[in-house]
C-alpha cells in the first residue's frame, strides 16, 4: 500500500507513513478543534514540500479569509495558486446566493450540490490534483429536507473520488460524546479512515488531543495524541511521561 504524507509534524509516524492513498480520510471533531487548519496543511504541505497539486473545497469559510488566515503560519497559498499547485473552490458565498469572486466557484443562481460535485471533478482532473479536501460534509446538505439526501450525496462524493484516484480528506462534525463520527453517522462508513480531534478542559486547563480512531490496512497508534497549535501550524505529540501524569 503506497502512502502519502500529510505533512503533518508527528502525524505520519503514527500512521505507517501517511494516508493509505487513493483513499478517503474522515476528520471529525466540534468546533474549533482545529479541523480547517489541519485540512489546509494538508493540501499547502502536500503542494510546497511534495509537490502534489491538491484542490480545497470550502463551504463554510471565504477563500479570502483562508488566505489570510494561513498567513499567521507562514504559508503563502496564493503563491500555490499561481503556480496551479493548490485551487481552492468557494461554496461559501454561493451558498449564500451570492456571487463569488473567485476563479472556481459555483453560479450564483443557488446552491446546488451536484453541480459542486461536477466542478470538482472537473478541476481535479484538469490540475492532476493528488489531494482533495472538503470542508465540511455537513455543510453540503445545509439545504435539504432530509438525511437520505444527504446520505446520496454522500456516497456519490465518496464514489466519485475514489475513481479520481485522489487521496481524501473529508471534514465533518462531531459533539463530544456522541456515539458516531460524522454528523449524518454515514460519513464513516465510506472512507477508510477516521481522526477525531478533541477540545477538552480539565478544570482551569484545555487540551487538545488527536486520536486515529481507524485507518484501513494500517497499523496505527491507538492513543489520544496530544497536539498543538503554534505559530507553525500542527504538531502531533507523542505520549510522553508528561502528559500521562496529567
Ligand atoms: N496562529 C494560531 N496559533 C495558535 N492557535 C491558533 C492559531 N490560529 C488558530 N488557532 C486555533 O485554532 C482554532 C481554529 O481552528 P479551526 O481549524 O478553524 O477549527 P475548526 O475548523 O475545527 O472549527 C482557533 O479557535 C484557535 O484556538
Ligand atoms: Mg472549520
Amino acid at each position: 500500500m503506497e502512502r502519502v504524507k500529510t505533512g503533518i509534524k508527528g502525524l505520519d509516524g503514527l500512521i505507517e507513513g501517511g494516508f493509505p492513498k487513493g483513499r478517503s480520510v474522515l476528520l471529525s471533531g466540534g468546533c474549533g478543534t482545529g479541523k480547517t487548519i489541519f485540512g489546509v496543511e494538508y493540501v499547502y504541505k502536500g503542494a510546497k514540500e511534495f509537490r502534489e497539486p491538491g484542490v480545497y473545497v470550502t463551504l463554510d469559510e471565504r477563500p479570502d479569509l483562508i488566505r489570510q488566515d494561513c498567513l499567521r503560519f507562514g504559508w503563502d497559498l496564493k503563491k500555490l495558486e499561481e503556480e496551479n499547485m493548490l485551487q481552492i473552490i468557494d461554496g461559501s458565498v454561493t451558498k449564500l446566493g451570492l456571487p463569488s469572486e473567485e476563479e472556481f466557484s459555483l453560479p450564483s443562481t443557488g446552491f446546488d450540490v451536484d453541480k459542486l460535485l461536477l466542478e470538482i471533478m472537473r478541476v481535479i482532473k484538469r490540475m492532476g490534483a493528488k489531494r482533495v479536501v472538503l470542508d465540511s460534509i455537513p455543510s453540503l446538505g445545509f439545504n435539504f429536507e432530509n438525511d437520505s439526501d444527504i446520505r446520496n450525496t454522500v456516497l456519490k462524493l465518496s464514489y466519485m473520488l475514489a475513481r479520481s484516484g485522489a487521496t481524501a480528506l473529508l471534514i465533518s462534525e462531531a459533539q463530544e460524546g456522541e456515539n458516531k463520527y460524522g454528523k449524518y453517522g454515514i460519513e464513516e462508513y465510506v472512507v477508510d479512515g477516521v481522526i477525531v480531534l478533541h477540545y477538552m478542559s480539565t478544570g482551569t486547563q484545555s487540551n487538545r488531543t488527536l486520536h486515529i480512531r481507524k485507518m484501513r490496512s494500517t497499523k496505527h497508534s491507538e492513543d489520544l495524541h496530544p497536539l498543538t497549535i503554534d505559530e507553525k501550524g500542527i504538531t502531533v505529540h507523542k505520549i510522553d511521561e508528561e502528559y500521562q501524569n496529567l
